[in-house]
């Protein structure tokens, strides 16, 4: 299939995904690293649906801003003077420089944005507020220079950025995701701590398929995840159709606190999130909207998975814990949250093994599409989604 035109190769996915579930095939194995196929995905994913860049309470304060890189596209999101949040292109609309090259870290704060080429300055909502020695040149005029401003909308705390003006509204997107959440709200939740993971050999969609899927929990995970949630014990929950995927992994019974109308219920190590049913104090819910906002929801916190690919064959992962913002006060939190990255750590050493194995078999001549088991299903919901996104 590698020697198949995109075309051919395109028709091909979207065969595999007008299939019925129960008979549903992997990707053909070029979509896994074909530059023509990762420019595709760059021009018709990247750069027209909603991705996740941050938390909200990252940038607290009027000044404070995340540089963000989508794929090719590098971008700030800043809070206003007026306490909103804004993503910004960190383009120079003079000649061009990335405005924030020279800045290591990923957070800062401001009062102004400032080139440091030439000091071109930007005021915190795009507009340019100064350009030093220019009065020879008389171009430079307010609305030619204001920094390209994207789409920008919250949900729960997060921040979403969307590159194509043109796209539906984030709220569209995710309509459902709160029936799934109940009570829960993690508008106030803050990382309590990170795993930065960096950079891997891996194609985006491999990463995000290990996260969507249970089967390999007991391969890859048999002595960590399958112990605790056992595979047999995972409900999917198909409602999301071609827009995210969930499904929930109830506690192993052997390792439950106790019983709640009929639910085990899962240990914590923080104190439990306030209105919870008892399904839901019973496991935790794992749930991604496509093409890459990923999260894990436990009784008392969550593991949210910030990915940016930045190539047809690598990405970036930093995992973060998330929990509410009261349970910073419980007593040994920073014990209990570095117990929770190891584990983290752990697990996340077992899947990029995996995943690194998968990506160096894709490349085989004699790799081919396998069929999917039932705890697979969300592959071929995301394939769905990638035919509608692709084969336009
Ligand atoms: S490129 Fe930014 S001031 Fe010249
Ligand atoms: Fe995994």
């Amino acid at each position: 299939m590698s020697d198949a035109s995109l075309t051919e190769l395109l028709q091909q996915i979207r065969a595999q995904a007008a299939r019925p579930a129960s008979e549903a095939l992997s990707l053909p194995p070029a979509c896994y690293w074909r530059e023509d196929v990762w420019a595709l995905e760059v021009e018709r994913i990247f750069r027209r649906d909603w991705l996740c860049v941050g938390r909200s309470n990252q940038l607290p304060n009027p000044g404070d801003w995340l540089k963000v890189d989508l794929v090719d596209e590098p971008l700030v999101v800043v809070r206003g003077e007026d306490g909103v949040l804004r993503a910004l292109s960190r383009v120079c609309r003079h000649r061009g420089m990335d405005m924030l090259h020279d800045s290591p870290a990923r957070h800062g704060h401001g009062a102004l944005l400032t080139c440091p080429y030439h000091l071109w300055s930007y005021t915190l909502d795009g507009r340019l507020k100064a350009s030093p020695m220019m009065q020879a040149n008389t171009a430079p005029d307010a609305s030619r220079c204001h920094l390209p401003t994207f789409a920008l909308s919250e949900w729960q705390g997060f921040i979403f950025v969307c590159l194509d003006e043109a796209a539906p509204p984030l709220a569209t997107r995710i309509q459902g995701l709160e029936q799934l959440l109940g009570s829960v709200d993690m508008s106030d939740w803050r990382i309590a701590g990170s795993v930065n993971w960096g950079e891997s050999p891996v194609n985006w969609k491999v990463a995000l398929e290990n996260f969507a899927e249970f089967y390999h929990h007991i391969g890859t995970h048999q002595n960590s995840l399958q112990v605790l949630w056992p595979a047999s014990r995972v409900s999917l929950d198909m409602r999301g159709e071609d827009v995210f995927m969930a499904g929930r992994m109830a506690v192993n019974p052997e390792l439950a606190t106790g019983t709640e109308d009929g639910h085990p219920i899962q240990a914590t190590h923080l104190p439990t999130i306030p209105g919870l049913t008892a399904e839901q104090r019973g496991g935790t819910l794992v749930l991604a909207v496509f093409p890459l906002f990923a999260l894990a929801l436990s009784p008392d916190s969550a593991i949210w998975f910030e990915w940016y690919p930045t190539g047809p064959e690598s990405h970036v992962l930093d995992i973060h814990l998330l929990v509410p913002g009261s349970s910073f006060d419980t007593p040994g939190f920073e014990q209990i949250v570095a117990e929770h990255l190891e584990a983290i750590r752990g697990v996340q050493a077992e899947d990029a093994a995996a995943n690194e194995a998968v990506q160096r078999g894709l490349r085989s001549r004699f790799a081919t599409s396998g069929p999917l088991a039932e705890l697979e299903q969300p592959l071929w919901q995301f394939q769905r989604y990638l035919a509608g996104r692709l084969c336009t």
